[in-house]
């Protein structure tokens, strides 16, 4: 299984803050936040990691991050030249992917829970098609929503709906199978002029090879796009921190825990 971090778009809702910068290089609290992504994907295991940033972003990824030997990882890049989606990424790693399953994370995506790492791997073992990960949240018409039916069954998929049906939240960690990128291909932009990940999965969901899991509720997730809720996460990650009184996303320590390096 191999890895995509989609660390691109224009993170206009943080304008002035990423008119110089990649929104995913800002802090949240005492890392850049493409950090808390890459974090998640080494702990479930994935050493072979592709990072999908803006053209004039790049040098500054791969300064930061560089090979990824320093943890034990394969690191390579790829670049958008303008945000048109997020399924777009699955057509830019194409060749990256060399046919191989995968999973998409967002750039701006913290996920954090003692269960996380066992579920996460659980649903890679078990991919059959897609597998996407819910959240139920209050603020829900700011996501893709997804609607189940009795027997836990996804039902429906909707991008930001005015009227959600469910108050289940899509998160931004994607499990695909490789036959995801030829599905790209056959998306059409959407009013918004973007391949969008709600259109894909749609297409899963028709073909009954979507596998929508609840993330357990001792899991955190939060995306930070806007300026209060990229305040709020560096919050939540110094509160966090100081409660257990260890990092998260120290990615020297999960390399080393993992006996890569
Ligand atoms: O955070 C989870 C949500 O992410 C999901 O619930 C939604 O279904 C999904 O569409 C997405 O919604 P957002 O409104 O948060 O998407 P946004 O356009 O902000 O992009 C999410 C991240 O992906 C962000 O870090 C920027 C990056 N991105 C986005 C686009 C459209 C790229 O790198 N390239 C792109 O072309």
């Amino acid at each position: 299984m191999k890895g995509i971090v989609l660390a691109g778009g224009k993170g206009t809702r943080l304008y002035p803050s990423t008119l110089a910068i990649s929104k995913q290089l800002l802090p949240v609290y005492n890392r850049p936040m493409v950090y808390y992504p890459l974090a998640t994907l080494m702990e479930v295991g994935i050493r072979d990691i592709y990072i999908i940033t803006q053209e004039e972003d790049l040098a500054l990824y791969q300064k930061l991050l560089g090979t990824g030997e320093q943890w034990g990882i394969q690191l390579s890049y790829g670049t958008q030249s303008s945000p048109r989606g997020i399924a777009d990424a699955l057509l830019v790693a194409e060749e990256f992917l060399a046919g191989d399953s995968f999973a998409l994370i967002l750039g701006d995506n913290l996920f954090w829970g003692p269960h996380l790492v066992e579920q996460v791997s659980t649903a890679i073992q078990k991919l059959k098609g897609a597998t996407l990960f819910a959240q139920q949240r209050a603020d829900v018409a700011d996501f893709g929503v997804v609607e189940f039916d009795d027997s836990e069954n996804p039902i429906s998929l909707e991008e930001k709906p005015k009227i959600p049906r469910s108050h289940w939240a899509l998160t931004g960690l994607y499990l695909y199978e490789n036959k995801a990128v030829g599905l790209a291909k056959s998306l059409t932009p959407s009013a918004r002029g973007e391949l969008e990940i709600t259109d894909l999965n749609q297409l899963f969901l028709q073909k009954g090879e979507l596998q929508v899991e609840k993330l357990e509720e001792t899991t955190f997730w939060q995306d930070a796009g806007s300026h209060d809720s990229l305040l709020d996460l560096g919050c939540w990650v110094r509160q966090t921190e100081a409660s257990l009184g260890e990092e998260i996303a120290n990615l020297d320590k999960i390399a080393r825990l993992k006996q890569w390096v």
